[in-house]
């Protein structure tokens, strides 16, 4: 791929469509969304309004970094505060589809939320390729948004979606982000869930949940990520087991250290961490992360395990 050719094609496909009407970006600080984004807002300027979703479910520090990452290319990010939406719809729920699904729900409805509140008649969506054949397959719902977020699209709200790498597979999504300036951390970024961390706690997810399975992603992020794991990232179970911090026998919570290496996500094959950063995960995640009292690294492959938990 001609990348340069690529991305002034797409601008001007863009600055085609969207002429001085207002556009809208959710970014997630992931590659696709990032690279959108930052091709519309060469495209349109600031018709482009971008928009974070911090759902509390972020890694640390995540909105602040992600936005001052585009902040230092000239483009503002509002993040829009919905912790509280969304830990509402998540409480007492323990069934993994049933958190999927509230998920979901509540990001639609915020999501749609701030498309119609924007006054922006497009919608500028980092869909890929991939994307499309697992919607086609029946994996993903993601092509059909405008419906998801509640906008009909053949009832005249006059919204469009625009999807400027839709063509692309993964590794050409890096290529633009890179030819763009994005920063390595955002072109060459972990794959993370939609739903974050809550992909990641068995049980319920909880504030005080995410707070001790987000302490331990980074310091499993810090130990293992030099190594260039596909994924790497700290897991929260609901079981508990004993352990004893300062003299006194604690049942405490356990935390699993999991990292895999693959090509596509569709078969995965675990990380192997030497002995003593393992040892140095276990010594620090128990001293660091208040109430942790066990750490396991998890062996199994996909299949017959999925890479995330939930
Ligand atoms: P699993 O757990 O199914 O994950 O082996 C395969 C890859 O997909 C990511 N993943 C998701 N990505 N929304 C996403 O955008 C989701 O709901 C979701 N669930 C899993 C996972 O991190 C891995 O890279």
């Amino acid at each position: 791929m001609d990348v340069t050719k690529f991305v002034n094609e797409k601008m001007e496909e863009i600055k085609f469509t969207v002429g001085s009407e207002k556009a809208i970006s959710a970014l997630s600080g992931g590659v696709d969304s990032s690279a959108c984004t930052i091709l519309a807002h060469r495209a349109i300027g600031d018709n482009l309004k971008v928009i974070f979703i911090d759902d509390g479910l972020m890694r640390e520090n995540e909105p602040q970094e992600v936005a001052q990452i585009f902040a230092d290319l000239g483009i503002k990010v509002d993040i829009v505060d919905t912790k509280d939406e969304f830990f509402s719809a998540l409480k007492g729920l323990t069934d993994p589809e049933d958190v999927r699904k509230a998920f979901r729900n509540t990001f639609y409805s915020v999501f749609g939320r701030e498309v119609r509140n924007s006054g922006a008649r497009y919608l500028i969506q980092g869909t890929i390729a991939a994307d499309i054949i697992e919607t086609k397959g029946g994996v993903k719902t993601q092509h059909n948004i405008l419906e998801q977020i509640g906008i009909d699209p053949d009832e005249g709200y006059g919204f469009k979606v625009v999807e400027p790498v839709k063509e692309l597979f993964k590794p050409g999504v890096r290529e633009v982000a890179k030819e763009l300036g994005l920063p390595e951390k955002i072109h060459q970024r972990m794959p993370f869930p939609g739903p974050g961390l809550a992909t990641r706690i068995v049980g319920e997810v909880t504030p005080e949940r995410v707070a001790k399975v987000r302490k331990a992603t980074t310091i499993v992020e810090e130990e293992i990520v030099p190594l260039k794991p596909f994924q790497t990232f700290a897991v929260l179970l609901s079981d508990k087991g004993t352990g004893v911090v300062e003299g006194e026998r604690r049942f405490g919570d356990i935390i699993i250290v999991r990292s895999v290496e693959s090509q596509d996500a569709m078969t995965a094959e675990p990380t192997e961490v030497p002995w003593d950063v393992l040892k140095r995960l276990a010594k620090r995640i128990t001293t660091e992360v208040p109430g942790v009292s066990r750490v396991a690294y998890e062996l199994t492959t996909k299949p017959p395990a999925t890479i995330e938990y939930v």
